[in-house]
């Protein structure tokens, strides 16, 4: 699913394959780190999308970041990402950071809904412009009872 999410924003991320025909997405931290984490969302058995996540790293240090989230398209629209970003958010509460690339105009669509849907409309956003990694970036404090 990760070689296909790549695919799916080549045309906004500049990436070539590798020898293998693969993008390759570095997993290593995810492997070996405590804190990094899967989640994978299956229909009737089969797989459906996925979230990673990390560390708090673009805005702030505490917390955690949303490094990947993708639903495959045959079940886009039905609601299944808000139930994934739920479920994540549920399952690490605290300080958030998710953030979409400049181009990723649909991404920005959807984080904003479902952010605001699911913390009641308590997050800030920012334009980060310089560093590592750029874009916009929403930022909450994500509480179990929301
Ligand atoms: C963005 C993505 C995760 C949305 O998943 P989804 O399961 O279709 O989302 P949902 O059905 O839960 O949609 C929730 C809301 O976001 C809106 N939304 C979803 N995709 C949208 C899009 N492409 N453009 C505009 N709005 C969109 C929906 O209309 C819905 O709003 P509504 O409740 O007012 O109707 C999915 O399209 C995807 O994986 N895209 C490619 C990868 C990507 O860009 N990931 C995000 C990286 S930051």
């Amino acid at each position: 699913m990760l070689e296909l999410y790549q695919y799916e924003i080549s045309d906004i991320y500049d990436q070539e394959l590798d020898a293998h025909g693969e993008y390759g997405y570095d997993l290593t931290r995810h492997f070996e780190g405590k804190r990094f984490f899967a989640h994978v969302v299956l229909v009737n058995g089969h797989y459906a999308g996925f979230a990673l996540v990390a560390l708090a790293m673009v805005t702030q240090k505490d917390g955690c970041w949303m490094e990947q989230f993708f639903i495959l398209k045959k079940y886009r629209n039905a609601d299944l990402g808000t139930a994934l970003a739920r479920h994540v958010f549920q399952t690490h509460p605290g300080p958030w950071e998710v953030g979409q690339m400049p181009r990723n105009l649909a991404a920005q669509v959807f984080w904003r809904k479902v952010i605001s849907l699911l913390t009641g409309g308590c997050f800030t956003e920012v334009q980060v412009t310089e560093g590592w990694w750029q874009g916009v970036v929403q930022r909450f404090n994500y509480e179990t009872a929301a």
